[in-house]
């Protein structure tokens, strides 16, 4: 990565949007096509939630919260097949970030203000050149408030359902489509409803609404958003 003398000066696009609104995979894409750097800031959440996890501490802990986040060692790098792979702690815990289990840890301890600002500067430094996808819940609002473009993904609760169900499907993984709708609005309120940070549109982010559409329309619009002058 190259870093200039003014970070502020690299450009940054950011991604955010409830769980299941296909930022993930929309963000991965469009940083793909643009030849950019990624973030992927849930997976930190998540990374931070796992070793709590792994060292049994008390997810209503703070302050031994925000010393695990400081503790904790996250790397990513691509498998030969491009699929980006999360080492914490030395350890590969891909699988174990995307579970359901792993989510609730992550949304629970991202609702604490110190945790949050304990990720703030490691999530700021993915902003090297030529340029930074970021996709999150805060990219706009607070992690990168001066990007020059912001998106924010939406799509109807019933159809994230759907799409987790047919994901953790393929994988093997059997789930009722009601406990994930279930789950999903739970995640959804806790997140839009925290006092730091809440998941809102940043002032200025173009929406748009995914139900219904397939993962080329939706690069096609991001492209579509980049293509714009920078805000
Ligand atoms: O995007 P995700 O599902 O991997 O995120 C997991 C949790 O982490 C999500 O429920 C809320 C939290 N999160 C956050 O608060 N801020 C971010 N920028 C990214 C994720």
């Amino acid at each position: 990565m190259q870093t200039p003398a003014n970070q502020s000066s690299v450009p940054v696009l950011t991604i955010d949007g409830p769980s299941g609104s296909g930022k993930g995979t929309i963000s991965r894409i469009v940083a793909q096509r643009l030849g950019w750097h990624y973030l992927d800031s849930g997976a930190l959440y998540r990374a931070v939630g796992i070793a709590a996890s792994w060292a049994d501490l008390d997810l209503s802990d703070p302050s031994a919260l925000v010393r695990c986040t400081f503790d904790t060692n996250i790397g990513f790098r691509d498998d030969p097949s491009g699929e980006p792979r999360v080492i914490v702690n030395g350890q590969d815990a891909t699988d174990e970030l995307r579970t359901e289990t792993a989510g609730g840890a992550a949304s629970a301890i991202a609702a604490i203000p110190e945790v949050r600002a304990a990720l703030k500067d490691r999530q700021r430094a993915f902003r090297q050149l030529p340029g930074l996808v970021a996709d999150g819940r805060d990219m706009g609002t607070v992690i990168f408030p001066d990007a020059g473009h912001k998106v924010f993904l939406t799509a109807s609760a019933d159809e994230r359902a759907e799409r987790r169900h047919k994901q953790l499907k393929d994988k093997g993984v059997s789930v009722t489509l009601d406990g994930l709708l279930r789950e999903i609005l739970a995640r959804d309120a806790r997140d839009a409803n925290r006092a730091v940070a809440p998941l809102r549109p940043a002032d200025g982010a173009v929406r748009i609404d995914t139900t219904g559409l397939g993962i080329e329309d939706v690069v096609a619009q991001v492209l579509d958003v980049m293509s714009r002058p920078a805000g």
